[in-house]
């Protein structure tokens, strides 16, 4: 970090604020993690420098045997984490490695169907100001507005109704398992392909403590850096009869020269979450996000489809405070040093930028070490702040005590790119 501080002090200052606020806050936003040291140290390697284009053994640049070694180990892994036939570990992020399978397996204009946005959806699976949604014909399934739940036999209709080319399957915002195994049988009776996308649940699938989408989807997209705590950016796993359509979609269709110090990064996340911690970390997740879940249904907070199976849970603010919005919620959070995202929830009356509820998730937490016991204390802060409506006091309060836990339980095997000195 000297380096760079006697570099560039400005971006130097900038990564040691973010830092701090890193280390003074509760990170609960379900999609964001703390990296380990080592994944670190790979990301912020010189294999940035070099041009990579193409695939080990087959590049248009020189000079790229480590390089090829690199990405052969990253596949590997990726292949043997998740039980695939094929990985392509170039995508930048999980957007771009929905795209590639769209584009090795559709034409524009072809149908695709996924979950509804705003019932727990992601903007890739054909959100209409998405490319996924200007290329392709787009039609949704969504939520049982009773249970809140996918309800497979209803997804069964729409899918046999709408024949899509491409059944999507996976979430951003949807705290329950998904039917794989259903999505799969539907896939098949329709006669179409099944894409899952595990951007969110990757970690948990990795440690087989939410149920795999292999063998039941011939396309596997995910994203690295959320509860699989892996640096930015995505991966494909496929069937091996997709392997070539995927590879050329992924370059040359989609991107350019890959990033290998991500892919680096990658590698050394895949060999972290082989290790049997791993399996007690993605654990240690669901039973916090349960903990959490459970302490905030004791405090009259509505929780949507009731409570959570994975590493997230959505709060309705409508039942305890019809008047507060996802926006102003998440605000109050923030200034208390708890760091949630306003979230749609499934029929929300009110705009994105607005919405009734806000969503967290555990995975970060969990890495500091936290467990049920913290949870519960989370939970009585949220209720606190949420209850007060805004009041600075309280919000000051609560803000000292989440300053305190933050220093019981510091980001581990954090170098600040001291190593990289
Ligand atoms: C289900 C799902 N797919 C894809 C993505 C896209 O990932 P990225 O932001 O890396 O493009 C996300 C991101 O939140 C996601 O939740």
């Amino acid at each position: 970090m000297k380096v760079l501080q006697k570099a560039d002090p400005e971006i130097a200052e900038i990564i040691l604020a973010e830092q701090q606020r890193q280390a003074d806050t509760l990170e609960l936003i379900a999609s964001e993690n703390h990296v380990s040291g080592p994944v670190l140290v790979a990301l912020g390697s010189i294999l940035t420098d070099k041009y990579a284009e193409g695939y080990p053994g087959k590049r248009y640049y020189c000079g790229n045997t480590n390089i090829d070694s690199v990405e052969t180990i990253c596949i590997e892994r990726a292949k043997k984490l998740f039980g695939a036939e094929h990985a392509n570990v170039q995508p930048h992020c999980g957007t771009s490695a929905n795209l590639a399978v769209y584009m090795a397996c559709l034409k524009p204009g072809d149908k695709i169907m996924g979950m509804e946005l705003a019932h727990g959806g992601h903007l890739s699976h054909g959100m209409r100001l998405n490319v996924s949604g200007l290329f392709y014909n787009t039609s949704t399934y969504g939520v049982d507005p009773k249970t809140e739940r996918l309800d497979m036999g209803q997804v069964r209709k729409l899918v046999l109704e709408q024949r899509p080319a491409l059944l999507i399957a996976g979430a951003s915002a949807y705290p329950r398992i998904i039917d794989f195994e259903a999505f799969g049988q539907i896939a098949r009776e329709a006669g179409c392909l099944l894409m899952a996308d595990i951007a969110h649940i990757a970690g948990l699938v990795a440690a087989g403590v939410h149920p795999s989408p292999l063998p039941h989807a011939t396309f596997v997209t995910t994203t690295n850096h959320k509860t699989l705590r892996g640096p930015r950016g995505g991966v494909i796993l496929c069937t091996s009869e997709w392997a070539k359509r995927i590879d050329a979609a992924v370059f040359p269709g989609l991107q350019g020269g890959p990033l290998e110090h991500v892919i680096a990064a990658k590698a050394v996340a895949f060999c972290e979450a082989m290790k049997p911690e791993f399996k007690q970390y993605a654990a240690a997740i669901i039973a916090n996000a349960k903990a959490l879940a459970d302490e905030l249904l004791a405090r009259q907070w509505r929780l949507v489809s009731g409570g959570t199976d994975n590493h997230m849970l959505m709060i309705d603010l409508r039942t305890r405070r019809p008047d507060l919005t996802g926006h102003q919620a998440a605000g109050w959070l923030a200034a208390a040093g708890i760091i949630t995202n306003k979230n749609s929830i499934p029929f929300d009356q009110r705009k994105p930028m607005h919405t009734s509820g806000i969503r967290m998730g555990t995975p970060a937490v969990t890495t500091r070490g936290m467990g049920p016991a913290e949870m519960k204390a989370v939970a009585d802060w949220i209720d606190k702040v949420l209850s007060s409506d805004g009041d600075q006091a309280v919000i000051d309060e609560v803000s000292k005590q989440v300053l305190e836990m933050c220093r019981q339980f510091p980001i581990p095997n954090n170098p600040t790119c001291a190593d990289i000195e």
